[in-house]
């Protein structure tokens, strides 16, 4: 049976959210590249043209005609980037990178039941799902729109489409009527993706929570309402189980999925870049170009502070989705049940701890540890002598500043095998509590905890059923969440790019959200991600289409960001008086109103300005954009402006230290002054437009070494009580001032130092002989060196080049001079392009077995490296306009074998 609760309880799962795990730049596959071609051609033929190359991927699409290929191992050289950037038929190239999959927070899930259980949350006739009241998606759907007939391209993990939520079947006619799989189950971005026609995800899970956003349908017994439920998906799953993705399977999934003939393509996935041109979001923004919008998710990198935009949606007309929280906080509770003295049973819900398999339904009387439901370490410590014997008590207490294994294990001292935790915030979260001799944990919210301490306290006995959980259906809890209602998550990437454009360009909910999962792992999952908002946004795009009868990216995405609701300022979770509007590089325009966005009669020719940094404000300090009145009667006009926080990119004090969030980005109240031409109001006749011209002064009295980032609304009034947001930035600094590099930001550590520790001066490195890296012969005998650098700033470039110190060897002798440096030469993978800026104790790591780009070995002898860095809108060929840094010195030599065993045997 299921039971539906609404509680009005409290929950803190925001805090949890924060807590999603930090994605790394995406990683380089050696040897393999993506190349565009002049003019198509045959691959087959091309790629035997090249000597060494092999194919990858034939990639001869409409919009793109390449391939990927793959320089071979040890014995053929491996080419460097400038060597395929010259063959003559290609145009474009491009390193093969490879990106992990979606990370996201799981709260909690379902069980098998729940898939088959009857729909017992009869929906009233109207929408009430948080996340579409939020963002108006509500209004539509009772409006009777619902995407009807868009065909959605999802790209990620598969979608389960024999949920019944979604669908039940796969191909015409289905709710998922198109896709493929790209790569097969056991894909990981290392092994070779082996495709078939099924895109089922049964392993993962991620899209087919995504897939229930966009389109769940009704038949489902916690009240899960997709998006736009008129839609068909297109599944294109680019993960297997496990591990990552490389970016030539994410291109010719976009091509496949343009071609397809998609309306728009979503993808809950990226990695941390911030530049626009990556081979990637080359791709995604062509097809932008050819009218077909891509939502991509902004990233879940929040915690790294300003310019840490995600690739693809750093890409240029691609649609950067962030993510607010939701107002509710739904739970997947199993269900308990209790009595007070000799009163009637009621029911609880817990989470349960994982790791009990002998677990079996017991009822006991419930015992505390103490009464105090404000004792921030209660149970932490033994428990006193007095303590009864606890074996058949189930033993409640608070959740405290200890682990829940201390709290565990102190109880189970006195006998006790069931603990009953009660949490200290709102909510309730995953456990777990490896302690041996107990055999249940579960944790209740903190309202249950303090109901049952205040029984307890005045003297009754609270008999307390705790059943196994696999006996039991899973119900839906739905908390209010009041430490960050519509807030930006905290988990949300800021931008702007590298090239100063604005993302995200606007937030849906993405925080705690209830969807579809695969009926293998549990049927139904509440998930926080990025992730979870861009698809909404996916919907939201499928309805505007419906209500507005166009499909243009550019329209659509301007109507959005204008009627979007500015956000407030968070600066943590519970934080929830500020009067300031969070900075526009972490929120976009705000938060999706999309009843607004399709019956708006005016629209703007933009979805935001970008002023640049203090260079190009200098150049020039007025952006246009125009107004347009579609209705059918004049409507006069009025502008104004709101700041928004001025957000800082490097913390106080020690400048190029990157300024984080949220404890380490301070904000401020000083704003740019905004002003218009013309200056008062104006009357648009109907159907008729007025070029407005919007100047800016950066705010004064800012430290520009620490590259302010200001930004605001220009907010457009009409007679016709229209209301709409054009939302601005700019950099009160210079980008191409900033530092990327400091002098100390290159060196070399030991392969196998997970702390990246500078090894001393002169330390020696016993490399396998070259091509013998995976000879087992060798293992144990060589000691390998990773070359280490860490960038203050983005850089395109960053070159790291091997520089001789023994004068006589004969590679010294060959050495050259590269932007004013004598080497022998780049160490392999270098140079490394598109790099993002790391943030404290992040850095980017390359193994290095003494190779070179152009395929040789140095030899043994003592070098060190000279790391360049380009600074951002430098020159590649100017070596002034790079930023240095040098390794301590090294000596490498090359392993030998001793020969013991082959001259045993001939012995014989
Ligand atoms: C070494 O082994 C790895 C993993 O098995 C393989 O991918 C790589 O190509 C091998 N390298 C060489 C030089 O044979
Ligand atoms: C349902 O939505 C319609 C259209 O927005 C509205 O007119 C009606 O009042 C709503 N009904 C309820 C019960 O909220
Ligand atoms: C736990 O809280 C108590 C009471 O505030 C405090 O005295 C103690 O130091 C805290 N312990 C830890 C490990 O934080
Ligand atoms: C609970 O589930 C376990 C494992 O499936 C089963 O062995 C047991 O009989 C069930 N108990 C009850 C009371 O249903
Ligand atoms: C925020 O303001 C409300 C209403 O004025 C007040 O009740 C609440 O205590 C304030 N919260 C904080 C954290 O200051
Ligand atoms: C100008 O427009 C604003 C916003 O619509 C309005 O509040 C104001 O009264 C208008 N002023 C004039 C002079 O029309
Ligand atoms: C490293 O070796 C060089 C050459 O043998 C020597 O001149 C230098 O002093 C050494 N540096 C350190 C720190 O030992
Ligand atoms: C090697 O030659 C460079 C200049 O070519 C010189 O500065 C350096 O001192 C020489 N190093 C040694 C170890 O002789």
């Amino acid at each position: 049976m299921v039971l539906i609760r609404l509680s009005s309880a409290l929950l803190a799962a925001a805090t949890l959210a924060r807590a999603l795990d930090h994605n790394k730049a995406p990683e380089i596959v050696p040897g393999a590249f993506v190349v565009e071609y002049e003019n198509d051609m045959d691959t087959k033929s091309f790629v035997n043209s090249i000597d060494g190359a092999k194919l990858r991927k034939d990639l001869r699409f409409e919009l793109f005609k390449g391939a990927s290929i793959q320089f071979a191992d040890a014995k053929q050289a491996e080419k460097t980037m400038e060597q395929v950037a010259e063959i003559p038929q290609v145009k474009n190239v491009w390193r093969v990178r490879s990106y992990p999959a979606p990370r996201h927070i799981v709260h909690s899930v379902g069980d098998a039941a729940g898939a088959k259980a009857a729909v017992l949350k009869r929906q009233s006739a109207n929408d009430t799902f948080s996340t579409h009241v939020m963002t108006q998606v509500n209004k539509l759907r009772d409006a009777g729109i619902t995407g009807k007939g868009i065909k959605i391209a999802v790209i990620d993990t598969g979608i389960d489409y024999l949920h019944p939520a979604l669908g039940g079947c796969f191909g015409p006619g289905c709710l998922v009527s198109y896709g493929t799989d790209l790569v097969g189950d056991k894909y990981d971005g290392k092994t070779k993706p082996v495709p078939d026609p099924d895109p089922m995800d049964n392993c993962n899970g991620h899209g087919s929570h995504v897939a229930g956003i966009i389109a769940a349908q009704s038949n489902n017994p916690y009240g899960i309402i997709g998006g736009a439920q008129g839609v068909t998906l297109g599944a294109f799953r680019v993960f297997g189980c496990e591990g990552q993705v490389n970016d030539d399977v994410l291109i010719e999934a976009y091509l496949q999925a343009y071609e397809a003939g998609s309306d728009l393509i979503t993808a809950s996935l990226g990695s941390p870049s911030g530049w626009a041109d990556d081979a990637w979001a080359t791709v995604v923004s062509r097809i932008v170009q050819n009218g077909v919008p891509c939502v991509v998710a902004a990233g879940n990198e929040g915690d790294s502070g300003l310019f840490y935009a995600s690739t693809a949606a750093t890409g240029r007309g691609v649609t950067g989705i962030g993510s607010v929280d939701n107002t509710l906080a739904p739970a997947l509770l199993s269900i308990g049940s209790y009595a007070v003295d000799t009163g009637a049973s009621k029911d609880y819900g817990f989470t349960p701890a994982g790791e009990f398999d002998s677990w079996t339904t017991v009822t006991y009387p419930l015992w505390a540890v103490n009464y105090d439901t404000s004792d921030p370490s209660g149970g932490c410590d033994p428990y006193p002598d007095s303590t009864p014997d606890l074996t058949n008590h189930i033993v409640l207490v608070r959740r405290g500043n200890c682990t829940f294994a201390q709290k565990v294990q102190n109880a189970v001292k006195k006998g006790a095998k069931h603990v009953i935790v009660y949490n200290n915030v709102a909510g309730v979260s995953s456990i777990s509590a490896p302690v041996a001799g107990v055999l249940a944990v579960a944790m209740v919210t903190g309202t249950q905890g303090a109901d049952w301490i205040s029984d307890l306290k005045a003297g009754k006995t609270i008999s307390v059923t705790l059943p196994n959980p696999v006996n039991v259906t899973k119900s839906i809890f739905e908390f209010v969440n009041t430490d960050s209602p519509g807030f930006v998550s905290g988990y949300s990437s800021w931008g702007p790019s590298f090239e100063m454009d604005l993302k995200p360009q606007f937030s849906t909910p993405g925080g705690m959200i209830l969807s579809t999962y695969p009926r293998a792992l549990g049927a139904y999952a509440v998930l926080s991600g990025t992730s979870m908002a861009c698809p909404l946004a996916a919907a939201i795009y499928a309805l505007m289409m419906d209500a507005r009868g166009t499909k243009d990216p550019k329209t659509i995405e301007n109507a959005l960001s204008a009627t979007s609701k500015p956000i407030r300022w968070q600066a943590r979770p519970g934080d929830l008086n500020s009067t300031l509007v969070a900075p526009v590089p972490q929120q976009g325009s705000g938060l999706i109103q999309v009843y607004d966005a399709a019956y708006t009669k005016t629209l703007l020719s933009a979805s935001s300005l970008s002023f640049g940094d203090s260079d190009a404000l200098a150049l020039s300090n007025s952006r246009e954009f125009t107004i347009s009145n579609t209705g059918s009667s004049a409507v006069t006009y009025g502008l104004s402006h709101t700041g928004a926080a001025t957000g800082f990119t490097f913390a106080t004090g020690s400048s190029l230290i990157p300024a984080t969030y949220p404890g380490g980005l301070e904000v401020s109240a000083s704003y740019a002054t905004i002003t218009f031409s013309p200056a008062s109001n104006f009357t648009i006749a109907p159907g008729a437009r007025k070029v407005i011209t919007v100047t800016a002064k950066q705010p004064a009295g800012l430290d520009a070494k620490r590259l302010p980032v200001y930004s605001g609304y220009i907010s457009v009034s009409g007679s016709d009580g229209s209301s709409l947001v054009l939302p601005y930035i700019g950099a009160a600094g210079s980008l191409r001032a900033t530092q990327v590099l400091t002098s100390d930001g290159g060196w070399v550590a030991r392969n196998n130092d997970s702390t990246n520790l500078r090894v001393p001066d002169n330390t020696t490195f016993t490399l396998p002989p070259p091509g013998q890296a995976n000879n087992t012969a060798y293992f144990g005998r060589t000691s390998v060196p990773k070359v280490v650098f860490t960038l203050a700033f983005g850089s395109k470039l960053v070159r790291a080049d091997v520089v001789p110190l023994d004068n006589c060897t004969t590679s010294a002798k060959n050495a050259t001079v590269v932007l004013g440096t004598k080497t022998i030469g780049s160490v392999d993978n270098f140079p490394s392009y598109y790099n993002v800026r790391n943030v404290a104790g992040d850095f980017a790591e390359v193994p290095w077995t003494g190779k070179l780009a152009d395929g040789t070995y140095v030899q043994p002898g003592r070098y060190k490296l000279a790391f360049k860095a380009l600074r951002i809108g430098g020159n590649p060929d100017v070596a002034a306009d790079y930023d240095t840094a040098e390794s301590q010195s090294f000596r490498v030599q090359y392993a030998t074998l001793t020969k013991r065993s082959t001259t045993w045997k001939r012995r014989n």
